[in-house]
């Protein structure tokens, strides 16, 4: 099988770590990719934007298996463009219809799905700029602190929170002015939820599915989740409040609702459904899918999972997942994420990466790197996540910590507090 993963990031890097123990996979490609993936099998220069392109690619060099590791290209219907396509027809695809992945593309589409099948998640109005007036009445109605979204994607930056209902209300015409472009011409407004926050991953084939490990990661750059949001500092595999009880509530009221809604709705989905959920009291609400895995929550999950991943993947895009069973690692992994100086906000490229060497055991997956001769430099805000398994959260930590602490470029940052409130 000869496979073309799409994406650069850490979360690409993971799945072309577990690909390539495959003996099903004849050939790895990962477009763009980054310095981790081209270890693993041939980064090639394509934008992910640019389908015809991999269409070209795809035909080439005899692509049997696309896998779609971002939203961006199947938001933008990158299943919906191969299935039309009679060249492409044979290529299996691991990623929703454009329609599927509005789901992630737009939270009122999302809130309106839930809403019609009953799956829990906060109260919410949806409104547009004509609609301010019924927008600022249904802010008098709900208490603080208020909750502001952008409808369409925002690369995490497109939600709100906020205590004040007079700047709440001046943030809302902010977003509809276009603080967020366009992906805020519609902004959903929701009532806080008050609890843990989790995440919980699917693997489905559009009618049957199969639970991958929950995760938890720590969005916030500064330790004890201060400062700004970022793409994520680190993750943790299992969560302690996870437990039978919870799970088993999630799986009844939000993944069994959620493939029966795409079922009914006859949405043409496979691939990944991540389920961003607060546990309030023992009660798991949706705030919010994503069509994809998570990152950094893809460097401690797809580790944890001990199926030849490639098969999984097949038995996703040929309709029978329902023949697997997962297996699971029950050991704990952590990660944590090296950051550029500055990030998430303005950061420099280019400094030379040393000390790359994994003790421990521990796995380095890369994101924001590059290859430049015979150096490695970094390339992006969030540059690597080191992975690493322990019997327990504190002893995986241990490991994670000493690599990442061991590995040197100039202006490294990371969060020394990964897994505290766990
Ligand atoms: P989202 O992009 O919808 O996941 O929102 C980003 C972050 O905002 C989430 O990870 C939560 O921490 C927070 N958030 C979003 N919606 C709510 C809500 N209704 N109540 C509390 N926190 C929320
Ligand atoms: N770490 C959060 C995400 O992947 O969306």
């Amino acid at each position: 099988m000869n496979v073309l993963l799409l994406g650069s990031g850490g979360r690409e890097h993971t799945m072309a770590w577990k690909i390539v123990k495959s003996s099903k996979l004849n050939k790895l490609y990962i477009a763009p990719g980054n310095a981790g993936t081209a270890k693993l099998g041939q980064n090639v220069d394509i934008s992910l934007t640019n389908f015809e392109e991999i269409k070209k690619f795809v035909i080439n060099n005899s692509i049997n298996l696309l896998v779609v590791g971002p939203e961006a290209p199947l938001v933008d219907g990158i299943r919906d463009y191969f299935i039309a396509d009679k060249l492409l027809s044979d290529v299996k695809l691991i990623g929703p219809s454009k329609i599927g992945a509005l789901l992630e593309g737009s939270k009122s589409f999302a809130k309106e799905f839930m809403i019609k099948h009953n799956i829990p998640t906060a109260n919410y109005g949806s409104f547009t700029k004509e609609s301010l007036n019924e927008a600022i009445n249904f802010l008098n109605k709900i208490s603080p602190p208020y909750v502001l979204k952008a409808d369409g994607l925002a690369a995490g930056k497109g939600v709100l929170i906020i205590d004040n209902i007079e700047q709440a209300k001046q943030s809302l015409i902010e977003m509809f002015d276009g603080k967020f472009g366009s992906a805020g011409n519609t902004v959903v407004i929701e009532e806080f939820l008050d609890g843990i926050e989790l995440s919980v991953f699917i693997l489905t084939d559009g009618s049957s599915y199969k639970i991958l490990p929950e995760a938890k990661d720590y969005k916030r750059i500064g330790e004890g989740d201060t400062g700004l949001n970022t793409g994520g500092m680190g993750a943790v595999s299992p969560i302690p409040f996870a437990d039978e009880p919870f799970m088993k509530k999630v799986e009844d009221r939000i993944i069994k609702p959620t493939i029966a809604g795409i079922i009914k709705d006859k949405i043409d989905y496979n691939g990944f459904i991540f389920f961003g959920l607060m546990n309030i009291e023992g009660n798991p609400f949706v705030i919010e899918y994503n069509v994809r895995m998570g990152d950094p929550e893809s460097q401690v999950v797809i580790p944890r999972i001990k199926n030849d991943f490639l098969e999984l993947l097949i038995s996703v895009a040929d309709k029978n997942l329902n023949t697997k069973t997962i297996e699971l690692d029950e050991r704990t992994v952590t990660t944590i994420v090296l950051v550029s100086k500055g990030y998430p906000e303005n950061y420099e490229k280019g400094k030379v990466i040393s000390n790359i060497s994994e003790k421990n055991n521990t796995i380095i997956f890369h994101a924001g790197t590059k290859i430049d001769n015979d150096s490695i430099l970094t390339n992006g805000g969030r540059v690597m996540a080191v992975s690493a398994f322990g019997k327990n959260i504190e002893s995986a930590l241990n490991k994670s910590y000493e690599t990442a602490k061991n590995i040197k470029f100039e202006g490294k940052f990371f969060r020394k507090d990964i897994g505290f409130d766990l």
